[in-house]
């Protein structure tokens, strides 16, 4: 959509954007065979995508050896910088340690987790885990499943959680088990009003997977939530739907993406060559107006510093959202600055 709309008003200093797109079929090594194919083979020196922290970690190495760019564009664990990636996905401190605070003061201490079993769902929960403790809470279960858990797989762990009697799951579970974890919590029959399933990675498209009603309740941190009140987000959501259809709702995952190609391209008219360094050079402080608001790509780190949102999913699949910061928040992606509940959650 954003290639389309670029190349919709002549391109970028007269020439058409011609993508090259492969599909890595969720499997993380082949992130890293098809990364290396587009810079050796294709002559690329840009890459967008990957979704998973596995996949980004097998891509790592082959910009960095052969001086490529990759624009990232998931909410990721933070402690990682490359001088070949922009990150435009939220950092922890823009979404795990708000929402921490926001359940911390609306539900209470005692946290459950349950993450797929591989790299980000096992660094946010530590984050999770230092966060709560060192502000007086506990976490009573730590729980991993496959990336490709179903229904059933969850079982043991409901069984573990009605045990345990937290005051509120924190999911870090991703793709399309993630339905089934919601389904399996419904048919336990516990009530997201009195301890809801709290997580970085439902968006509204987990959400429309598992069933609106079986969302609702539920809640979420993101940078940007369907049907946020600006122009931009209206209009990128109603060209969004025209593309993919009149019941597909954007989400986070989709407006990074999309804006991280507005950036490229505005950077890319200015220095009108591809080399890696003269385009991350532009793009160190840019600035864009994307559907979540504002963002900036920040000097330091080369990732964006993005708006916080927490949002509660409603009966048609979009969360309601109870809290916004006031402006973006810089990325913290090593976590250096955060202090106390109370220094940097107050208000939540
Ligand atoms: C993720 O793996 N960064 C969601």
């Amino acid at each position: 959509m954003a290639i389309d709309e670029i190349n919709a008003q002549g391109g970028i200093n007269g020439r058409p954007i011609d993508p090259i797109v492969y599909d890595p079929g969720s499997e993380a090594a082949s992130f890293g065979d098809y990364a290396k194919r587009l810079m050796i083979e294709d002559g690329v020196t840009t890459i967008f995508g990957c979704y998973t922290s596995s996949s980004r970690k097998a891509v790592l190495p082959v910009v960095e050896r052969l001086n490529g760019l990759l624009w990232y564009p998931t909410v990721y664990e933070g402690f990682e910088f490359s001088p070949n990636v922009i990150y435009t996905g939220a950092s922890p401190n823009q979404n795990c340690i708000s929402l921490c605070s926001y359940l911390m003061n609306h539900y209470g201490s005692r946290f459950y987790c349950i993450g797929s079993n591989y790299v980000y769902p096992k660094v946010s929960n530590r984050i999770v885990r230092d966060f709560v403790v060192a502000n007086g809470g506990t976490i009573v279960g730590e729980m991993y499943v496959d990336i490709n858990a179903r229904h059933d797989d969850y079982a043991p762990i409901m069984r573990d959680v009605r045990a345990a009697s937290p005051d509120v799951v924190f999911s870090t579970v991703v793709g399309s088990s993630t339905a089934d974890l919601y389904q399996s919590y419904t048919d336990f029959g516990f009530d997201p009003k009195v301890m809801p399933i709290a997580s970085l990675t439902t968006t509204e498209a987990e959400v429309l997977n598992m069933g609106v009603d079986v969302g609702e309740g539920h809640i979420s941190a993101a940078s940007y939530f369907e049907g946020l009140a600006n122009d931009c987000s209206t209009t990128f959501s109603s060209r969004y739907r025209s593309l993919f259809g009149v019941d597909e709702p954007t989400n986070c995952c989709v407006e990074t993406a999309y804006f991280q190609v507005k950036m490229f391209a505005e950077a890319l008219e200015t220095t009108n060559t591809l080399r890696t360094d003269v385009i991350r050079a532009n793009i160190l402080g840019a600035e864009y107006d994307a559907p979540q608001g504002q963002v900036v790509i920040d000097l330091a780190s080369g990732h964006a510093n993005l708006w916080t949102r927490i949002g509660k999913a409603n009966s048609r699949g979009h969360f309601d959202v109870l809290f916004a910061s006031n402006a973006p928040v810089v990325a913290d992606p090593y976590l250096l600055s955060y202090g106390s509940h109370e220094e940097a959650c107050g208000s939540y």
